[in-house]
């Protein structure tokens, strides 16, 4: 895709890898329209250049009112990036209200989006839809169970509407991160984490690419081993 020229929708675009990604849409020459829920933050967007857009898409409401809001604005590009984690060790209880928002917001708010957005993204003369899911959507780790069946199910969903909206003009773009430095990961060791700078450069390489998939860093690796044996990828994730 020609990223010169396009309107952009980055959602969770005011933070970590969302706000690298919107940065660099924009330097490639795209309007780019992000959202989140802190003020502040959607204030220190404006101030680069973006529009911002208060929302919350842990519902199908705030999911209704962001296309509501960007109705008309012609875009060309959703990145469904926003996302939550959660960690649940062996003796903790599972936090069903945090599960539920856990699962609208990672998942169910892409497909809303995609719903909501497919009509309009179909009269742009070339667009795509950009999931970031997670290389966890590979294999699951012990302790995030909830986040993990939430990219597994997004990724399932990615490859779908990748086939069925195959000869449309829209484009379909699997993200996978490996562990990046941001408020998400803040808490664990930052050896070995990729800067959101760079996992953004290559999400964005591989949108302007016509990439199916943006395996980003080590996650290379582990679609590799994958490949040839996914017990041995799950026998690796499953105690990351
Ligand atoms: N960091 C990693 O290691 C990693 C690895 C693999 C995949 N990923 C995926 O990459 C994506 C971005 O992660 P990140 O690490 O950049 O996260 P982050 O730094 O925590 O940023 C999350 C962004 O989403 C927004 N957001 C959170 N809850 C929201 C809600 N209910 N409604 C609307 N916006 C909301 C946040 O703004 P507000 O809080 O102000 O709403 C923020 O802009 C996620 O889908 C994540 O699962 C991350």
């Amino acid at each position: 895709m020609d990223i010169n020229g396009k309107t952009a929708l980055v959602t969770g675009g005011t933070d970590g890898i969302g706000l690298e990604v919107g940065r660099q849409l924009k330097a490639a020459g795209a309007s780019v329209i992000v959202c989140g829920r802190r003020e502040e933050l959607l204030e220190s967007a404006r101030g680069e250049g973006m529009e911002a857009i208060t929302a919350d898409l842990s519902s199908a409401e705030g999911c209704a009112e962001l296309a509501k809001s960007v109705e008309g604005k012609q875009i060309d590009l959703l990145v469904n990036n926003a996302g939550m984690g959660g960690n649940f060790g062996p003796d903790d209880p599972l936090d069903l209200p945090f599960t539920d928002k856990a699962i609208f917001l990672n998942l169910n708010a892409p497909m809303h989006l995609t719903g909501l957005m497919l009509d309009e993204l179909k009269a742009r003369p070339e667009a795509a839809i950009v999931n970031v899911t997670s290389g966890l959507a590979l294999a699951p780790r012990a302790g995030g169970p909830v986040y993990c069946a939430t990219k597994a199910g997004l990724r399932s969903f990615t490859q779908a509407m990748r086939h069925n909206l195959k000869g449309t003009n829209v484009h379909v773009v699997e993200a996978l991160p490996p562990v990046v430095k941001t408020a998400m990961t803040e808490g664990r060791p930052d050896k070995g984490k990729m800067s959101a700078k760079e996992c953004a450069r290559q999400i964005v390489a591989a949108i302007a690419g016509n990439k199916c998939e943006a395996n980003v860093g080590m996650v290379k690796i582990l679609q590799l081993v994958n490949s040839i044996s996914p017990a041995l990828a799950r026998k690796i994730m499953i105690r990351f």
